[in-house]
């Protein structure tokens, strides 16, 4: 088989797990209403709340070993793409603004500890997957064709379910001397192959007339009518295949939240509507500004997140309790974290409970 090498590549240590007894990750904040109609499978996992960790996902990842081990139902992950770049946002507060670092990307071009970073949390993933489970990657060109190797290693090229290609049009991109780059790549793996797979259809542009075909004995044959003649039926929607079409958020959309790399929350609905059911867990372990999560609470799915940016923890513990308000529908979350000095003032600080509205800086 090939596999990919890179200088100091090392799998994880199961020495690290013994460190992370049950307290590290301590409670800080949690919202614990009642729903009042809880979909029953949410019903019988008693006392059931979701997770929001703030703190490095390698920490959070060996943690969750604990509980979680081939527990959760769908993992989509969204890491940094390798592009050099570190994301500024601009923070506005009622009377003052300041620039910020919403994530860093930059890793002094050294792909051996990016390929390191992913190689290793993606290793503890895969055993926190259930066997019936099923893992998005999402990449770029930067990376993808480093992390397709990774992934192959990991769960097996067997394993290999798609390559999605997202093409959002509408984003610009000045490709002088190349063609302009308009799409991103989400890797899916499986860990078995007995996994969950919702099929999915779209709306066609136009209703279309198709012949009636249904399967004979394993062969697909056109069905006849009475006197021998062909039978048509008009199809006003279609297969989801691996190409989707869906545009990139701007800051004009209703849903965006400043977030310089928030997904579109059209992709995660798919995702999550392919590879789940409701009441199942769906985990993100680099969530961003929570799109998977918001989705997963939306279609009814228990969740885990987590980043380690507390502008992360900030926007996707807003979006949640906003849904919640507009909806009245209460599912009990809460917000988790290993303290350390520096967290420890932010709460202090009261920074998840102050306004501020973050927007994108270049
Ligand atoms: C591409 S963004 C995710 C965007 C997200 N999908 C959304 O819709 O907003 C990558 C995220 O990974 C987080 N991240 C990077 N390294 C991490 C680590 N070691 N542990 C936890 N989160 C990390 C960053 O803080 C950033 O929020």
């Amino acid at each position: 088989m090939v596999k990919l090498t890179w200088t100091n590549k090392k799998d994880p240590n199961p020495q690290d797990l013994k460190k992370y007894n049950l307290d590290v990750f301590k409670q800080f904040e949690i919202y614990s209403f009642r729903a009042n109609k809880v979909q029953e499978k949410y019903q019988n996992s008693d006392h059931w709340n979701n997770k929001l960790y703030w703190g490095d996902n390698l920490d959070v990842l060996y943690y969750l070993l604990n509980n979680f081990d081939n527990k959760i139902d769908l993992i989509y992950i969204d890491p940094p793409f390798f592009s050099g770049v570190n994301y500024k946002i601009k923070i506005e507060e009622h009377d003052k603004s300041y620039d910020s670092i919403a994530y860093y990307d930059h890793w002094n071009r050294d792909l051996d500890s990016y390929l390191q970073m992913l190689y290793e949390r993606i290793k503890i993933i895969k055993d926190l997957l259930s066997n019936t489970g099923l893992i998005f990657i999402h990449a770029d060109w930067h990376a993808n064709h480093y992390i397709r190797l990774i992934i192959d290693e990991i769960f097996g090229e067997n394993r290999f379910v798609n390559n999605i290609i997202w093409y959002y049009y509408n984003k610009y991109s000045a490709g002088k001397k190349n063609l302009p780059r308009a799409h991103d790549t989400i890797l899916v793996y499986s860990k078995t192959k007995n996994y969950t797979f919702n099929e999915l259809r779209i709306p066609r542009k136009k209703p279309r007339k198709q012949l009636k075909r249904e399967m004979v004995n394993g062969v697909l044959k056109n069905v006849k009518d009475e006197h021998g003649h062909v039978i048509y039926r008009i199809v006003s929607d279609k297969k989801l295949d691996d190409v989707w079409k869906i545009p990139c958020m701007q800051p004009a959309s209703k849903e965006w939240v400043g977030f310089p790399t928030q997904k579109h929350h059209e992709l995660l609905e798919r995702i999550i509507k392919i590879g789940s059911n409701e009441g199942d867990i769906v985990a993100d372990f680099f969530c961003g500004s929570g799109t998977s999560l918001l989705m997963a609470e939306k279609l009814k799915r228990r969740w885990v997140g987590c980043d380690i940016s507390e502008y992360s923890i900030y926007l996707t513990r807003n979006r949640i309790l906003n849904y919640q308000k507009q909806t009245q529908n209460y599912y009990p979350f809460e917000i988790l974290t290993n303290l350390n000095t520096e967290r420890r003032s932010i709460i202090e600080s009261g920074f998840f409970q102050k306004e501020f509205s973050i927007k994108r800086k270049k």
